[in-house]
């Protein structure tokens, strides 16, 4: 069986990584794939763009592809599903229509809404002076997001008034019509995975994400530096809420609204300090470092998983079998990332990670002229897995000490809120 990835991230790296474990795939070609895939001989790397549909159908079509696997939000906001299926190809991911529920942000809240799926109280603006208007009857912290694909740079957890009307003026001026600004909600981040066919659900482990840049979760946001699951905060109770109360719902919304959900729903969740979980977003594929920190753990064919979604079967499916312990994912970054940063620097140390028992998946980097060179903000993602979250994360960052290119840059702290707890 031959797999197509669509993307280039790390999140991508693992999923070839983890889809090659099963004798029955011979390849996966990566859309174009990144410096990892490039040095894995079961790996081509296919240099198209992502929202190059006609020519990725082609290659698929030639080379008898069984499944194309989508990564990144966008070529699935741009319909990336719709174009392949009407070639009669399988696709793992929404249509364009489903991919809404992460590229809008003012139709995934009226969808959580109309199902009564908790998310923090909103107003939606298409119109600057009237979202400016409001704000200043708010109180400070209130959040600002982009209503569209802003590559993780769309949310504005606002201190102040005056820091939030900055942000509607910054989102308005660069090319957004609309605003949708929310309620700030305080707790715990935790990032639920399911996987779906569009009327059954099967959650993955639950995750936990690392978003700003600097340690103590300070700075800038980032496409997220660092992940652990299982989730501790996530116990078997507050799981069957999430499921019942989100997952099932918004699927169920998904349907009655004709769309053709096969994929992955993430829920972007934040815990309150009651222990209620409450929907701060949903994206509409695999998260990026979540995956690299979860797949490690899956014993269950990753193919087989994917293709009970394609097929309509996931209900027949029996349960997900997964690893015991944990696993943590730090994310080597680029200095100056998220803002400028170079590129072109030699990585080393990739083996003697490996040799300490670590996965290193590749995302921002490169091979040219037999050398691993960095070529991206996020650059690499470590996982080693542990019999506990403690363990697992003191042997990534055993690992992580082995690798040096110049500028690196990964956050200490990696686990510290539930580890401290
Ligand atoms: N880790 C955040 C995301 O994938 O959007």
């Amino acid at each position: 069986m031959k797999i197509l990835v669509v993307g280039n991230g790390g999140r991508e790296h693992s999923l070839a990584w983890k889809l090659l474990q099963s004798q029955r795939i011979k390849q996966v070609i990566c859309v174009p794939g990144n410096g990892g895939t490039a040095t894995n001989p079961q790996c081509q790397n296919l240099s198209l763009r992502v929202d190059d549909f006609a020519g990725i159908a082609r290659f698929a079509l030639v080379h008898n592809v069984s499944l194309v696997v989508v990564g990144p939000e966008l070529p699935l906001a741009l319909g990336i599903t719709d174009y392949l299926r009407r070639q009669n190809l399988v696709v793992f991911g929404p249509t364009q229509a489903g991919a809404q529920i992460e590229s809008s942000k003012a139709w995934a809240k009226t969808l959580m809404q109309s199902a009564g799926v908790p998310t923090p109280g909103f107003a939606m603006f298409a119109d600057k002076d009237e979202a400016i208007a409001y704000l200043k009857q708010q109180d400070a912290p209130i959040v600002v997001k982009a209503d569209g694909l802003a590559a993780g740079k769309g949310v504005t957890v606002a201190q102040t008034i005056e820091e939030a009307v900055a942000a509607v003026e910054f989102l308005f001026k660069n090319k957004f019509n609309a605003v949708v600004i929310e309620e700030c909600v305080m707790g715990q981040e935790v990032s639920v995975l399911a996987l779906t066919d569009g009327i059954t659900i099967r959650p993955l482990l639950p995750a936990q994400d690392h978003k700003r840049i600097g340690e103590g979760d300070t700075g800038p946001n980032t496409g997220g530096m660092g992940a652990f699951a299982p989730s501790p905060l996530v116990n078997p109770s507050l799981m069957a809420r999430i499921e019942q109360d989100i997952l099932q719902p918004t699927v169920k919304a998904l349907q009655e609204r004709g769309i053709d959900y096969r994929g992955v729903l993430y829920a972007g969740l934040m815990i309150t300090p009651q222990g209620n979980p409450t929907v701060l977003e949903f994206n509409c594929r695999f998260g990026d470092p979540e995956t690299q920190a979860i797949l490690p753990l899956l014993e269950t064919p990753l193919h087989e998983l994917l293709l009970a979604c394609t097929g309509r079967k996931l209900a027949e499916f029996p349960p997900i079998s997964w690893q015991s312990g944990a696993a943590a994912c730090v994310v080597a970054a680029a200095q100056g990332y998220p803002g400028t940063y170079q590129k072109g620097h030699a990585i080393s140390g990739i083996e003697q990670a490996q040799e300490r028992g670590a996965m290193v998946f590749c995302a921002g980097t490169q091979f040219k002229q037999e050398q691993l060179l960095t070529d991206g903000g996020r650059v690499l993602a470590v996982t080693a897995t542990g019999e506990t979250l403690e363990g697992a994360i003191a042997a990534t960052y055993r690992a992580i000490d082995c690798i040096e290119f110049e500028g690196m840059y990964y956050r200490k702290d990696i686990g510290h809120r539930v580890i401290q707890t």
